[in-house]
């Protein structure tokens, strides 16, 4: 689909979006990527035929897919649900090439982790993006655990060359507060002897802990971690992935920031450890209502009603980040387009993201006439009035791609983003959703 958009020339697409009148109807966003990738994940290595539905078909998610058809899992699309057939804990088999990860950065550290305990050897690698992205975090404390990897720059960039074998659990006090890292342990703990621990400085996004649980697994979460006990069999599962709260973020700053509008996001996933981006935006002065809440496979799920808000800048710090960590590229939009000054700190991560997210931010707000102080660990956004037109750039970056195709609906003249084939890393149908809410949108 993105591919009919127009090309700039070179060997990237760019596209030009021009101010809107109205955003407006009921939408449904793709499957929560996070939950798509452990559904894949824990599938492959449980006793049974696990089906997902609403699982994302985006770019990072078939990596994850194809790493395990890789290792010998058989996985079945039928359009509608993903089925997995099971190999159980010691299951997989050695992969007779090299894993590449793509742009995916959950699901090189995830693998990393789980690949630590296998009785073979594996290489993982990425794209030019991810072969920057700092894997110390990872193969560190896996290491701890006796794993043996080696990488690029002393073991602290892929690709990673993983000799699987014995570990032992241990109790890791992770210095960042990461879902990715933590994750890794969790996988890798599974396979360890005793019980691993991992602590984090303030709760990351929880979904490994809840679908370990639902497969069955022993976990213990508590105040500041969590601990899984190695050796458990995990038995397979019917998931429903809910919709992503950080592909609803671009359509909920889209409306907030439109006068007049009026959104009906469906189905998104609510879990309180991503529900940062609505504390901010209500906090900032932003309508954002939660309907009909339920449960479904252990997440929280509502509807979100969202209306057209006048937004006040905000400080924005704390353990609050963590819980809105991929939806800042959004709430800087947000930010820019709001009355005062809105302040970011304790967001030294955003520097490490699929871009640094403070850089790409500030560069490409500023190229529209707003005025950004970066900090090392945050920024300073000064909102204006009306943003300006231009010419912005993704970096390769799918977030800072479709916040400035949000930006560009309350812009004065148009924005035009260079290089958006990126945004298919995690919702391959932005564009055309985009399309059904905003008249304009080109
Ligand atoms: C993710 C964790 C987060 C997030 C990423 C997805 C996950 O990364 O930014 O998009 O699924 O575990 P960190 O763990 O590096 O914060």
């Amino acid at each position: 689909m993105l591919k009919e958009y127009p090309s700039n020339g070179v060997d990237v697409s760019s596209i030009t979006i021009k101010p809107t009148s109205r955003v407006r109807g009921e939408i449904c966003v793709p499957g929560d990527k996070s939950i798509s990738h452990r559904s894949i994940m824990l599938g492959a290595i449980a006793n049974g035929v696990t089906t997902v539905q609403g699982f994302l078909r985006g770019e990072d998610n078939m990596a994850t897919m194809k790493a395990f058809r890789a290792m010998g899992v058989t996985i079945d699309d039928d359009g509608q649900i993903i089925t997995i057939h099971g190999k159980g804990l010691r299951g997989l088999s050695e992969p007779s090439d090299v894993i590449d990860c793509g742009n995916s950065g959950t699901t090189i550290r995830l693998i990393t982790g789980l690949l630590a305990g296998q009785s073979f050897f594996s290489v993982v690698t990425g794209d030019q993006y991810l072969r920057k992205r700092p894997m110390k975090r990872v193969v560190e404390p896996l290491s701890l655990m006796g794993a043996t990897i080696s990488g690029r720059a002393k073991g602290s960039l892929a690709p990673l060359a993983i000799s699987g074998g014995a570990l032992k659990g241990i109790r890791y006090q992770s210095p960042v507060s990461s879902a990715q890292i933590k994750s890794a342990l969790m996988l890798a703990g599974l396979y360890a002897e005793g019980e691993t621990t991992v602590l984090e400085p303030s709760l990351s996004r929880d979904h490994s802990e809840r679908m370990f649980r639902l497969f069955g697994a022993s976990v213990d979460s508590f105040d500041g971690g969590v601990t899984v006990r190695g050796g458990s069999e995990l038995q397979a599962r019917e998931v429903v992935v809910p919709g992503d709260i950080s592909s609803a973020a671009f359509f909920i700053v889209a409306a907030l920031i439109t006068p007049g509008a009026e959104l009906l996001i469906r189905n998104v996933g609510v879990n309180p450890t991503r529900t940062g981006v609505i504390d901010i935006l209500t906090a900032m002065g932003g309508s954002i209502e939660l309907l009909d809440q339920r449960e479904v496979s252990g997440e929280a799920v509502a509807d979100l009603l969202v209306r057209s808000s006048h937004l006040k800048g905000i400080e924005i710090a704390g353990s609050v980040v963590p819980r809105a960590i991929d939806e800042f590229p959004a709430i800087c939009v947000a930010a820019a387009c709001a009355e005062g000054t809105t302040t970011l700190r304790d967001a030294r991560e955003l520097r490490v993201k699929e871009t640094d997210r403070i850089a790409a931010m500030a560069v490409n707000l500023r190229r529209l006439g707003v005025q950004v102080e970066e900090c090392e660990d945050g920024m300073d956004i000064e909102g204006v009035e009306r943003l300006g037109g231009g010419m912005v750039e993704s970096f390769g970056d799918h977030r800072i791609a479709m916040s400035f195709s949000i930006a560009a609906l309350v812009s004065d003249g148009g924005i035009t983003i260079d290089d958006i084939d990126c945004v298919a890393t995690s919702f391959p149908t932005f564009y055309p959703l985009l399309e059904t809410v905003a008249e304009a949108v080109r």
